[in-house]
């Protein structure tokens, strides 16, 4: 087993940025155009090496606050005007305060839909509000004005009216964003879909920090609250589920280093789930033929995403397994048993296992007798690793100390 936990930064937030934009319909690009307006900006501005890094980083997350929440990700990419549009701001600080990698992006990040000319819950206003905040707000809105149908030069004129006639933005920028507008190159960089890899790779080589795997746990966790957060009936599920992972690894033989690994890959299995609106995975009610289908895409965009990750191969392919079955019955590729890695089987049991202790929109949660009943059934129709199963059963000592650490007993 490969073990490489030291990671560049920029590789790990540019996939989580990746996660932000997942929709129902595959990804959108909102983060990373903001990304390319503001990094356009900054060069104007002179920004010293450890700002920019800062605003790149700040830049490709700033929206995080309002991951969760599908009705708020959809309004504010189309109205601005509003008091609810301070709430995902605040939100973003709160979730990324305590993180010690993270904090340097919180600030920005909170005050990044700010009005220049006041007005705003902060009490900030003018040059009061910081300026990779200001930065990232123009950004963030000329990004929004843009109509994906209609081809750039002939909108750039009346983006570029929009934001001289607010004062809603700092005058020095806007005047910036004047400069910048005069040239075709900066309008097609913020639609070409190619050059977005070539913009991004240009960071690869940012800074000299590297990620520790203390590092990538402590902002793991972070996301795998976004992601139980969807739902208030998954509010410890990933987390959970890492915790199982680890017991059941630990069992298996793995050492305390790979079980890091596990532990990883539990926090981050349902990453592609933010691709799954609230509603449905809240819905009481049974799931219709498209409503499955929505939900079934999450194990392969989990992959995708973590697939970017230098160091993240083999948790890629575990999170892209964790729903398939040894009867080949399972999803998103239909593997079959041996063609199934031994770190999907051991989350598979995990999931399995804590999905059914938990509650859920549609029945309560399984007591051990019930679960017991259902995975014996699962693991005789090969529907998961009857091998792996095995130490669930084996020690009902320790899973009672699991399911009580989890809140379940
Ligand atoms: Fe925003
Ligand atoms: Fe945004
Ligand atoms: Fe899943």
């Amino acid at each position: 087993m490969n073990l490489y936990f030291k990671i560049h930064p920029i590789s790990f937030i540019k996939a989580m940025s990746m996660a932000l934009e997942l929709t129902n319909t595959g990804i959108s690009n909102h983060h990373c155009r903001t990304t390319i307006i503001a990094k356009a900006i900054a060069k104007h501005l002179q920004l010293s090496q450890p700002e920019l890094q800062t605003l790149i980083y700040a830049s490709l997350l700033h929206d995080i606050g309002a991951a969760s929440n599908w009705e708020e990700k959809h309004s504010i990419m189309h109205d601005d005007n509003t008091s609810a549009i301070f709430h995902h701001p605040e939100a973003g600080y709160q979730i990324l305060k305590g993180s010690p990698f993270l904090l340097e992006i919180a600030v920005p990040i909170r005050h990044h839909h700010d009005r220049y000319c006041g007005g705003n819950p902060s009490g900030l206003k003018g040059e009061q509000i910081p300026l990779l905040s200001r930065i990232i707000h123009i950004s963030d809105r000329i990004e929004v004005m843009i109509d994906k149908n209609k081809h750039i030069f002939k909108q750039r004129q009346d983006i570029l009216s929009y934001v001289e006639s607010s004062d809603f933005f700092d005058p020095a920028l806007v005047k910036i964003v004047k400069t910048l507008s005069a040239s075709e190159g900066f309008w097609l960089d913020i639609v070409n879909y190619e050059y977005q890899k070539v913009f991004l790779s240009e960071f690869d080589f940012f800074g000299k920090r590297m990620l520790t795997s203390d590092d990538l746990i402590n902002i793991a966790e972070i996301f795998s609250g976004i992601v139980d957060g969807i739902s208030p009936f998954t509010l410890r599920h990933s987390r959970d589920v890492a915790a199982t992972a680890i017991f059941l690894a630990r069992k298996h033989g793995f050492n305390e280093e790979e079980l890091k690994l596990f532990y990883l890959a539990g926090l981050l299995h349902d990453l592609g789930k933010l691709a799954v609106p609230n509603e449905i995975v809240n819905k009481p009610d049974k799931l219709t033929e498209e409503d499955y289908a929505i939900i079934k895409q999450h194990p392969y965009y989990s992959q995708r995403i973590l697939q970017q990750i230098e160091g993240f191969e083999e948790i890629s392919n575990w999170v892209g397994q964790h729903h398939e079955a040894l009867d080949g019955q399972g999803y998103p590729y239909g593997l079959c048993s041996d063609k199934i890695s031994l770190g999907a089987r051991i989350l598979t049991v995990a999931d399995i296992f804590c999905a059914l202790t938990e509650d859920r929109p549609y029945r309560r949660m399984m007591n051990l007798e019930q679960t017991w009943a259902i995975m014996d059934d699962m693991a005789e129709k090969l529907k998961l690793d009857p091998n792996i199963y095995k130490y669930l059963k084996l020690y009902p000592d320790e899973v009672s100390a699991l399911l009580e650490s989890q809140k379940k007993l």
